[in-house]
């Protein structure tokens, strides 16, 4: 074992997500983008007109399916952009936060310590860290008063969850141990119950028997091919699976339960042992001697990669948790694929369910999982639709229609004569599988969201490269990102139609961005809500935010904004305080509350770092005091309309 130099106390967090780990020459999807593009230009001559009929549609076979089902109209005055540390909402709106980081959820837990002295047994009976993907489980059914709000702790932050009398080092001593005890208690899941008391308010019931949290510690299983006793997952270490980790986007599956997904998993994992390196599949999946600096295999074995190096492969999955229940274990499905998952949304096609879920990093893909038959019958025969079933990955093609290839053992490429062993095997290397089935790359694949009338699919390419920085989208390069619209062809069991539904950016520096579009960038969390509104949020990154050299000073904090599926009008309708993303999103069925996460505020930001100092241990405030002027704490925000109308109408 050789040493490596100290890191600073001060972890920055970069955009990682943007460094890519795919290694193979399949497609891009930019390439096929600026194909139709040029196709265009030769029809009209000018790339301003193509890019404008592009992105109207009038050569995109989904216009019909969005025009259709939407009637809605945005009721609201749109907010400016906004560099200031605060929380705007639009004219005649309220916001309240609700279940800030640290809230205690149970009768007796202790109170949040604005030192960030609680323990990590505390944290555990508390709101964990970064609030991301969340769910509104009305309770009962169709209430929209009372319910179980379900939400994911993305990862920690050194700089805000220890005191400054601790510092943000790990140490290999109890200390240390204490610390990563804490991080982990503050990771996964928390089920809350809440409900609305008059005034437009909503208050935590901590009495309730389904509130819970669920850590890095919590016992898991594991169904569907890929078991608990493979050797793969073996550990002598952590003998039994326990925790999920950086749990970012959701779903909810049509028979009420929760999906969670585990996206940057291999932040967690390191070491100081010079000897080991990666395998390919470690390799694929972005592991490295340090991982993000979180460094937590300083303290714990665990998550020593060359101590406990199948502990890796028990991270990447979906997992899903029934909040009624809420003495059950947690299952990882492991027919849904092990990448870096962001959300796992669920849609019907013909009774069975689909899963759309994307592989959040640069260069990766979108993945469909599909019930092998009616999810009620595999219901009634005692099994989970989500272990029976096949996995797909996407191909698109650049005249607007896609296929959905299957990640079968056996079919295509992926046979036993190639070197795949059988379906475990595919499952626990699905980057690779979809590699070798020809899948398309793309930017960064983030959230999708479903449209239950029309059955249009909407995906968030969050921003990335690509392979050619020339032809990004028809512009130079492609920082700000797009959203992607797909419809499943109900003449086929694999065929999809797509289009550009809107690019995101600013048209003073990118000049295919339509001229007075509302400019946001890096659009992330999506949700089209009952009425037909795509509402966006973003997560430009803390590298870019708010700074004039990369663009992005017009486009101010992270914003949430509501766009129309005919019209494409995009209207921002909140932004947030700074150094924060705005992501996990979800409404009660009657759509008169909103429910939003303010995740990260204060993070480390380079603009702001400039002007302030970068937050540490010693000042943690130094980027954001939002909600409350002091620590910063990413929160929930409840939004409701004055008048009790539906939002955004
Ligand atoms: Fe956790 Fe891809 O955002
Ligand atoms: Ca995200
Ligand atoms: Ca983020
Ligand atoms: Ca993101």
């Amino acid at each position: 074992m050789s040493s490596r130099p100290e890191h600073v106390e001060s972890i920055e967090l970069h955009d990682t997500d943007g460094i890519g780990s795919n290694p193979s020459a399949n497609p891009h999807i930019e390439t096929l983008i600026a194909k139709r593009i040029s196709r265009r230009q030769v029809l009209s001559g000018s790339l301003a007109l193509a890019a404008g009929g592009f992105l109207g549609g009038s050569l995109m076979p989904l216009e019909t399916s969005a025009q259709s089902g939407s009637r809605v109209r945005l009721g609201f005055k749109e907010v400016p952009a906004s560099s200031d540390d605060t929380l705007v909402v639009p004219e005649g709106y309220t916001a309240q936060v609700l279940a800030p980081w640290g809230t205690p959820i149970f009768p007796g837990a202790p109170r949040f310590a604005e030192d960030a002295s609680n323990s990590a047994a505390d944290q555990e009976k508390q709101v964990g860290f970064n609030h991301d993907g969340m769910q509104f489980f009305p309770m009962p059914r169709l209430c929209s008063n009372r319910g179980l709000l379900v939400m994911n702790h993305e990862y920690t932050d050194a700089n805000m969850i220890y005191s400054a009398e601790q510092g943000g080092r790990i140490t290999p001593d109890a200390a240390g141990r204490e610390k990563v005890a804490k991080a982990l208690a503050a990771h996964g899941v928390t089920v809350v119950a809440v409900r609305h008391c008059g005034n437009g308010k909503w208050e935590i019931i901590k009495h309730d028997p389904h509130n819970r949290r669920i850590t890095g510690n919590t016992p898991m299983a594991f169904s569907g091919p890929v078991r608990a006793d493979h050797p793969l997952l073996k550990s002598t270490i952590t003998p039994s699976p326990r925790g999920t980790l950086n749990n970012c986007s959701c779903g909810k599956t049509p028979w009420g339960t929760y999906l969670t997904g585990e996206e940057n998993w291999n932040a967690y994992f390191g070491t100081d042992d010079y000897s080991w390196s990666a395998t390919a599949l470690e390799a694929r999946y972005g592991v490295s001697y340090s991982g993000f600096g979180y460094y937590w295999h300083r303290a714990e074995a665990r998550f020593d990669l060359s101590q406990n190096r199948n502990e890796l492969n028990r991270f990447g999955w979906v997992v899903e948790i029934d909040p009624f229940k809420p003495k059950s274990t947690p299952v990882k499905r492991t027919a849904l694929g092990r990448f870096k998952h962001e959300g796992a949304t669920c849609m019907e096609h013909k009774g069975r369910v689909a899963v759309y879920m994307g592989d959040d990093e640069n260069g990766e893909y979108l993945y469909r999982f599909v019930s092998a038959k009616p999810w009620k019958e595999h219901l009634a025969n005692g099994e989970s639709p989500l272990d029976h079933g096949t996995l797909y990955v996407a191909r698109f093609h650049d005249e607007g229609t896609g296929e959905w290839l299957p990640l079968v053992h056996g079919v295509g490429p992926l046979t036993t004569a190639n070197g795949w062993q059988d379906q475990a095997d595919v499952l626990i290397r699905t980057r690779m599988a979809a590699d070798a089935v020809g899948a398309t790359r793309l930017h960064r694949p983030e959230w999708v969201a479903g449209d239950a009338r029309t059955g249009d699919l909407y995906v968030t390419l969050s921003n990335g490269a690509g392979n050619n920085a020339a032809v990004n989208s028809g512009r130079a390069s492609n920082p700000y990102g797009h959203i992607v619209r797909f419809h499943e062809d109900e003449h086929s069991d694999t065929a999809f139609n797509w289009e550009v539904f809107l690019l995101a950016g600013d048209p003073i520096y990118d000049p295919a961005v339509p001229m007075g579009q509302t400019v946001f960038g890096s659009p992330d969390g999506i949700m089209v809500d009952g009425s037909g509104i795509v509402w966006i949020l973003t997560d430009v990154s803390n590298g870019s935010l708010n700074m004039p050299m990369r663009g992005f000073d017009n486009i101010g904090n992270n914003a949430m904004l509501a766009a129309l599926p005919d019209t494409r009008e995009v209207r921002r309708f909140l932004t947030g305080p700074r150094g924060c993303e705005i992501t996990g999103v979800t409404m009660t069925p009657d759509q008169r509350t909103l429910f939003v996460n303010i995740q990260h505020p204060g993070e480390s930001t380079t603009y702001w770092n400039e002007q302030y100092g970068p937050p540490s241990t010693a000042n943690p405030s130094a980027v954001s005091s939002w909600p409350f002027g002091r620590r910063p704490r990413s929160a929930t925000v409840v939004i409701r309309k004055k008048d009790g109308g539906k939002i955004g109408q």
